[in-house]
């Protein structure tokens, strides 16, 4: 049987720093509440020009370039988004493969929101180990700022814009393997977090960015409760389903979301400090990039090692959860 390993990592983030101060000129808020009760102090942004796809690309071509597989040997990619370059078709995917000159192999998106990255991790896994692809490249990718409601001062503070890329390969050492995916939804509380228009279920005929409703809104308060709870959960499950205890994870990856909600899971899951990766305080929330982004800025800091174990957890819109247990398995 053939397994699946997470053999390299790689990210972008765009030039343009918008600060807490920033935003204090575009919306009753300031530096103080921000930091108090998110934790973050700056975003990116992309430049008008720069597509979500364009993010993906300077990512991906990081992670391909440490990844020691060939470019021709790529047959499937996936991205992860909620920013896409275009709504309907063609898909993130197919742009982003193009634009790196990978012909011909398979290319979708994923909407998952912020668990996308683990959802896209999810289906690399399978197509490997059904022995469908044996190389995949997975992307999480966002322009957030495009789809943000910069006078709505309970959302703006929060997004940023980046993207981060993986590769997985077929391998037949069962030490190297993922260890586990676990993905889960339940749209009854779809409401929490939505772009209500553009799609067939609005109650408008098309995307109105006068009426705001192409933006994301969210009920915060009520969707930070529930990802605490749910990202606690999620992590005790696949820890027990994998015999493996808390202390025993070298680095524990959450979705960067509010700095607050990972203080309260890495309490509640008794993590250490030093086993929690944190960077919302300088992307704020990238969505589905925002896990990548983190491991990216792992090793690049040198202090992600070949074997250690990766715990990841991500909650978004739909809703969606997701965890992961993942050594790092570079081939170089
Ligand atoms: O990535 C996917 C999942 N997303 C999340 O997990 C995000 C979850 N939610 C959050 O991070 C937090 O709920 C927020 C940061 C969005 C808000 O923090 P909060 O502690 O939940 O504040 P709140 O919504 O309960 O609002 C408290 C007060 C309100 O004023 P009143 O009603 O008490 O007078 C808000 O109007 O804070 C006010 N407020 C602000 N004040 C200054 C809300 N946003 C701001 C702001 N600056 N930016």
């Amino acid at each position: 049987m053939a397994y699946a390993a997470f053999r390299s990592i790689g990210a972008y983030v765009p030039e343009k720093i918008l600060t807490n101060d920033d935003l204090s000129k575009m919306v009753d808020t300031s530096d103080e509440w921000i930091t108090k009760r998110t934790g973050i102090k700056e975003r990116h942004i992309a430049a008008e020009n720069e597509f979500t796809s364009d993010l993906g690309v300077k990512a991906a071509q990081k992670a391909l370039e440490r990844s020691g597989i060939a470019l021709e040997d790529i047959d499937l990619v996936v991205t992860a988004t909620i920013s896409p370059d275009y709504f309907c078709m063609p898909s993130t995917a197919t742009i982003i493969a193009n634009k790196l000159g990978i012909k011909g192999a398979t290319a979708f998106d994923i909407t998952a929101a912020c668990t996308g990255f683990i959802y896209a991790l999810s289906v690399a896994k399978a197509f490997i180990e059904s022995g469908m692809k044996k190389n995949v490249l997975i992307v999480g990718a966002e322009k957030l700022s495009a789809i943000t409601d910069y006078t709505d001062r309970g959302t703006c503070i929060l997004f940023g814009d980046g993207a981060g890329a993986a590769v997985i390969s077929a391998t037949d050492n069962k030490e190297e393997a993922i260890i586990d995916v676990h993905t889960g939804a339940d749209g009854e509380y779809a409401d929490l977090l939505m772009t209500p228009n553009g799609g067939t279920g609005s109650a408008h005929d098309s995307l109105d960015a006068e009426a705001g409703t192409c933006f994301m809104q969210m009920k915060g308060n009520e969707t930070f409760k529930v990802a605490v709870r749910t990202l606690t959960k999620d992590v005790k499950e696949i820890l027990e389903d994998n015999n493996i205890k808390s202390e025993d994870i070298k680095h524990f990856i959450p979705h960067q979301a509010n700095l607050r909600i990972i203080k309260a899971v890495g309490e509640a899951l008794k993590m250490r400090e030093d086993q929690v990766v944190i960077t919302v305080e300088k992307y704020g929330n990238t969505s589905g990039a925002s896990i990548p982004m983190a491991i990216n800025d792992l090793y690049e800091s040198g202090a992600l090692e070949k074997g250690e174990i990766m715990l990841l957890d991500a909650f978004g819109g739909g809703l969606t959860w997701g965890s992961a247990l993942v050594p790092f398995a570079p081939l170089k």
